[in-house]
């Protein structure tokens, strides 16, 4: 404030200035208006009222943080956990049925098979996007489960043995099991032969630009290749091998990708769910995933 005893009036309005000044513009010391000072008055008590009321503060207590928990003990988590409760308990009956029966036999039934998919979609969301995307489109390394692009298969029961044991996972038993070898790393082939191999492998799909390196792959592949992905290249669902003539590729088709391959090995793993998921679940989310276009 100034230091004057008292402020100038603005000789236009007679209002009161506050005393400050910018470049010769005064600021007029006007009172807010009623309806905000209102307004403002009005929050404070709502404020006071619903921090009585509703859970509000946190405090730290003997136990650790926590909160005021307001006299009416309002909690969403409880209203969620109490609504997703009675989802659950409403399809309580289903669910047990989806664990019990055959794969087909829910399929069969448009009630079940109703059940299944939304349970199935609820838990792909949970346990499965972080690796094959929200949609199950897949990405680099990770299967596009929406094609009929099958690495171990596409049946009912194909995709229910992949759930329950996984691939190349180590804490079970059953897991499904094949590796290829890393046949420049492990120096069983040298990179000129590596190149070659490669070469031929674009060959497959008609894209070699040198025939005669392709010819000399051709020789390597007859040898290291074809007893995982066929004298054809076309791959071999029992072993996991990658059919190498389509145009759906896992890590890359293009030659420094294969050459990667080739050179290194991959060995993707994907983690068994049988002793993470009840029967239900697991039955649920193979019959969603064999509904998404590929299933066989
Ligand atoms: C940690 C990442 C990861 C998670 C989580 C994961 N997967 Fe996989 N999944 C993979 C990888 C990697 C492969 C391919 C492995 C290979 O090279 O054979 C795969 C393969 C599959 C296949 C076989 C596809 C084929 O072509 O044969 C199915 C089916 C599948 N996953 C379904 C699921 C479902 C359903 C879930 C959730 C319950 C899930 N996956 C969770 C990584 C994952
Ligand atoms: C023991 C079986 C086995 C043998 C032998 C084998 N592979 Fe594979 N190959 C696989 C499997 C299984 C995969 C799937 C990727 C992974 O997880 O390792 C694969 C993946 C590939 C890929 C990547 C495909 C993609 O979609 O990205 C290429 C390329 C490939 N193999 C080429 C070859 C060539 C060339 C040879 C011979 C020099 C060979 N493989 C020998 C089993 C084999």
């Amino acid at each position: 404030m100034s230091d004057s005893p008292k402020n100038e009036i603005d000789d236009v309005t007679g209002v009161e200035t506050t005393g400050h000044e910018w470049d010769g513009i005064r600021e007029l010391d006007n009172p807010m208006p009623k309806w905000w000072l209102y307004t403002f008055y009005a929050c404070i008590i709502w404020s006071f009222a619903y921090w009585i009321v509703m859970p509000a503060w946190p405090y730290l207590s003997t136990e650790g943080w926590t909160y005021t928990k307001g006299v009416i003990g309002y909690d969403q988590r409880e209203v969620v956990a109490r609504e997703l409760g009675a989802v659950a308990e409403g399809r309580a009956d289903e669910m047990q049925q989806i664990a019990t029966l055959a794969l087909e036999d829910t399929a069969a039934d448009p009630t079940l098979m109703e059940v299944s998919l939304a349970a199935g979609k609820a838990a792909f969301g949970d346990n499965c996007a972080p690796c094959h995307g929200s949609g199950a489109q897949g990405s680099w390394g990770f299967p596009n489960l929406n094609d009929d692009v099958w690495l171990w298969g596409g049946t009912l029961g194909d995709i229910h043995y992949t759930l329950t044991h996984g691939i190349r996972w180590e804490a079970d038993d059953n897991t499904r099991q094949n590796v290829m070898m890393a046949y420049g790393r492990d120096g069983v082939l040298t990179r000129r032969e590596i190149a070659d191999v490669a070469e031929f492998v674009l060959a497959l799909s008609g894209r070699a630009d040198d025939a005669e390196a392709a010819t000399r792959g051709a020789e390597i592949f007859g040898e290291q290749c074809v007893t995982c992905h066929g004298a054809d290249g076309q791959g071999n669902r029992e072993l996991g091998a990658p059919n190498l003539t389509d145009a759906v590729w896992l890590y890359g088709g293009e030659r420094a990708s294969i050459i990667e391959s080739v050179s290194n090995g991959r060995s993707g793993v994907m983690p068994a769910w049988g002793g993470r998921l009840d029967a239900g679940t697991i039955n649920a989310l193979t019959l969603y995933v064999h509904s998404l276009g590929g299933g066989e």
